[in-house]
């Protein structure tokens, strides 16, 4: 081993340049693993002439020394070019890129929140038929025999017996006839949730279409009276439209129940001015329905309500035309 070598080697070190950790891992390999150069060159100290030892030992602990500083400058660098570049490249804070997954139609949504909310009430959910029967949709719900809600006007027939009404099809113009199935098919207590589709053959406006959806609801058991039905209403629409809510409760009339109400909310859109709107029906089951479902109105009582899903869906969300909901317009939906 000559001084000369010692030289070589060090600047072969020192201009080495590592561009990644293969390239630093080689740097290892050649000159400071056991096999390297450098334990190599110690090892030999060994067999050289005694005279020699001193100055070796000396020079090639300094070049171990330089080569391990080396090794570690060059692996801070690449470490610190990685990070800079993965900066220049990704900026972290910005938000993800959005995904075109689609998302639930509005109508879905509130029927969604609808729902729960009536879970929480400790109510079930249960279904019936698009396609009724004339006992189910009207006869059994004390609608009598000329009950203009039974006229073409606002029924759409699917089949019409003029000689026997009982055979006559509808499709179903609200969800109450699931009142009657659950009835027929429960016995009390019965605390239940109906949603669903219904048709109606009446003038198409921003407020009416020929379908739309319900949620029917019933309470029947000992003792059910009416300020329960006006409790829960008001709840259920404190907790879907929140507690400033601006509503009002009106007396009618409905075959299947009584006394009867409607209830009203305020609706007000960017577009249009503020006015009433009928969001739902209630009332107290009447003892005939009751009696055409074999239970004794001595004994129990409830409460019904249908409530209009679209509407309801209308005021959440300031829409001002209940048509927008069936014309599956991207840039309508994509809003929600
Ligand atoms: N079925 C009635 C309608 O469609 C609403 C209603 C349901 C009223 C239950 C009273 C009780 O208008």
């Amino acid at each position: 081993m000559k001084k000369s070598d010692i030289q070589e080697l060090i600047q072969k070190i020192e201009s080495f340049n590592a561009k990644s950790h293969e390239d630093l891992e080689q740097f290892r390999l050649k000159y400071l693993s056991r096999k390297g150069r450098i334990p190599e060159l110690l090892a030999k100290i060994g067999q050289a002439a005694k005279e020699d030892r001193a100055w070796m030992g000396q020079q090639l602990n300094k070049l171990k020394q330089l080569a391990n500083h080396k090794f570690e400058t060059l692996q801070e660098e690449l470490t610190e070019s990685q990070a800079s570049s993965f900066n220049a490249r990704e900026d972290i804070t910005l938000p993800p890129a959005a995904r075109d997954i689609g998302s639930y139609h509005p109508l879905t949504q509130t029927l969604q929140e609808m729902k729960s909310v009536f879970f929480r009430m400790g109510y079930t959910i249960a279904d019936g038929p698009e396609l009724e029967d004339d006992f189910h949709n009207f006869t059994a719900l004390n609608f009598p025999p000329e009950h203009p809600a039974r006229d073409m006007q606002d029924t759409f027939f699917i089949r019409k017996d003029e000689e026997n009404p009982a055979n006559d099809q509808v499709l179903r113009t609200h969800t109450s006839p699931v009142q009657i199935r659950l009835m027929k098919q429960e016995k009390p207590p019965i605390r239940a949730i109906m949603p669903g589709r219904v048709y109606r053959n009446e003038s198409i406006t921003a407020k009416s279409y020929c379908l739309f959806h319900q949620v029917e609801g019933l309470y029947v058991d000992k003792g059910v009276n009416f300020a329960e039905l006006k409790q829960t209403l008001i709840s259920f629409a404190e907790q879907v439209f929140g507690k400033g809510i601006k509503y009002r409760m009106r007396p009618s009339f409905f075959p299947f129940t009584e006394p009867s109400l409607e209830m009203d909310i305020w609706w007000e859109t960017e577009t249009r001015e503020g006015q009433w709107m009928e969001i739902l029906g209630a009332g107290m089951v009447h003892p005939n329905v009751l009696r055409a479902v074999g239970l004794d109105p001595e004994v129990y009582s409830g409460f019904a309500f249908g409530m209009g899903v679209e509407r309801i869906t209308m005021q959440r969300y300031g829409i001002d035309d209940i048509r927008l909901f069936y014309d599956n317009d991207v840039r309508f939906l994509e809003q929600f």
